[in-house]
């Protein structure tokens, strides 16, 4: 998205659409400012065909012979205006231009009673996200037209930094959503372990160290986990290390850790076949992690970032694993399998082991790790356990500022006894009660001595249905959060 601002001078730009912003307040005030440039909206202002409801959209033809579309965004109540609201808000308006074929929009920048760079950089998040379509495979493309070029028009000078800031943290943040969207979107029998690796090394464009270890260096290192799960795929695994060191040399690094399970048949504990397509999603935390990195990297944080990611499919064959088999991981615990469905946690086993050597100031896992994180959440929020109560709070306040919610489960003692296993340190799965709390208990026994958190993205990673900037498919959920987790990141948590 090519992104711009100027100051607004009538005339003084060219765009095949402008967008206007307008609360119900403006509406009952009879929005006198609009009448003033764009005479034809009146017709439209005087009816109660457009009140200025949240999520409503209407276009008026200005007769003008630049900028001819005047397209009207409501924005409800002014007290009720949060940047949520924006960020929707400039969803709506970039699919409306969109449906207009525009190629090209001007923004009116709302003035609101909230950061101006804020709110520029929410209505450049909903406005990219918004258009985002996964189009690669038609052969002939749905839309013949798309938007490509977004100008901000501001009225005062202050503005006018607040707008440049914005839109940049905007597009920066905006461009690893729609990587991890295209990554989880993208097929399984195209985005395989290797391709996912080298969807990964494509950071390196943007200042990201990435290294790949190969099956060899998985063996030697003993990720039995990783290993395990790989048996009955004729691809090799891979464990996909990404380094951005924004932040002081010698400062302890986030790390992130991605499941990047490229397809989950669910192996010899084999899926039903509705719905199974959707398994090719399930390397939504890898795609939230290498999402998020781009973010970063492009945004230069200066933080030190570790990204980790355990890459394998999960099929099953003559070589599977099996259920009653009993790992041993890279830590020297072993594992009873229960059930081969129950992968995720046995890849991400091994990379919180390998975490460790990293000394890090904090690890924070991602994962679509479990049907039950769906029943329980359903598709609104990620679930978060952790053993960090500080880690805990950062999370949950970055989630509510970026809308990438996150509610608390508790990792409680009690819940141990549904995975103790009678010939080995712990069992791959506790049976259908509390699924999404002892997949998080499982993740603890491997961990190193560090904070930790796990974020369960099952149900937020993919969507039955788009709504705003959320789009059918893969939603690149975790990485808006992330990037406002480390950049926000107040030092070490205690
Ligand atoms: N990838 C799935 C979890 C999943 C299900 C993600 C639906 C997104 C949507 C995971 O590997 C899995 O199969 N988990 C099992 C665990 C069970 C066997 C203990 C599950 O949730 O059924
Ligand atoms: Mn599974
Ligand atoms: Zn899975």
């Amino acid at each position: 998205m090519k992104l711009s601002v100027q100051r607004f001078k009538p005339e003084g730009y060219s765009a095949d659409a402008t967008v206007v912003f307008i609360s119900q307040e403006d509406i009952r005030g009879k929005a006198e400012n609009v009448r003033a440039h764009w005479p034809a909206a009146s017709g439209i202002l005087d009816s109660n065909d457009f009140t200025g409801a949240k999520d409503s959209v209407t276009v008026v033809y200005t007769g003008a012979k630049k900028s001819s579309r005047l397209i009207l965004v409501g924005l409800g109540e002014t007290a009720s205006i949060t940047l949520e609201r924006v960020r929707r808000a400039g969803a709506t308006a970039a699919q409306k231009a969109t449906a207009l074929q525009c190629e090209s929009i001007a923004i009116l920048l709302p003035s609101l009673a909230l950061d101006a760079a804020e709110v520029a950089q929410t209505l450049v998040e909903g406005g990219i996200l918004g258009v985002y379509s996964f189009d690669k495979y038609f052969t002939e493309k749905k839309e013949k037209k798309k938007l490509a070029r977004i100008t901000f028009l501001v009225d005062e000078q202050g503005d006018l930094n607040a707008a440049k800031k914005g839109m940049a943290m905007g597009e920066g943040i905006a461009n690893g959503v729609t990587l991890a969207r295209d990554l989880m979107n993208a097929p399984s029998n195209e985005l395989t372990p290797e391709a996912l690796a080298n969807q990964a090394k494509g950071l390196d464009a943007v200042g990201v160290k990435v290294t790949v270890l190969n099956k060899p260096q998985i063996e030697k290192l003993k990720m039995g986990g990783l290993l395990a799960v790989n048996q009955g795929s004729v691809r090799p695994p891979f464990f996909i290390v990404m380094e951005w060191k924004g932040g002081k040399a010698g400062e302890a690094p986030i790390v992130l850790v991605g499941k990047g399970i490229t397809f989950d048949s669910g192996g010899i504990s084999i899926k039903p076949a509705g719905g199974m397509g959707e398994m090719k999603m399930d390397m939504g935390g890898a795609a939230a992690v290498v999402g998020a990195l781009r973010s970063i990297a492009e945004l230069k944080i200066a933080r030190n970032v570790i990204g980790l990611i355990p890459t394998t499919e999960n099929m099953p064959s003559g070589s599977a694993y099996k259920p009653g088999d009993v790992v041993t991981f890279m830590n020297g615990k072993t594992a009873e399998i229960d059930n081969t469905d129950a992968e995720g946690r046995l890849v991400l086993a091994d990379a919180l082991t390998y975490a460790d050597r990293y000394k890090p100031q904090a690890v924070i896992d991602l994962a679509t790790l479990t049907g039950a994180c769906v029943v329980a959440l359903g598709n609104v929020a990620t679930g978060l356990m952790g053993n960090n109560p500080a880690l805990n709070g950062r999370i949950r306040e970055a989630g509510e500022r970026t809308y990438d919610r996150v509610v608390e489960l508790p990792l409680w003692e009690e819940y141990e006894e549904l995975i103790k296993s009678d010939i080995a340190d712990v069992k791959n799965s506790g049976g259908r009660g509390a699924g999404t709390i002892t997949a998080g208990l499982f993740l603890q026994h491997f961990i190193g001595s560090y904070p930790w958190a796990h974020l369960d993205i099952a149900g937020t990673a993919m969507l039955p249905k788009g709504s705003g900037y959320l789009n059918k498919g893969g939603t690149g959920a975790g990485v808006r959060l992330l990037v406002d987790l480390v950049r926000t990141w107040g030092g070490p948590v205690a």
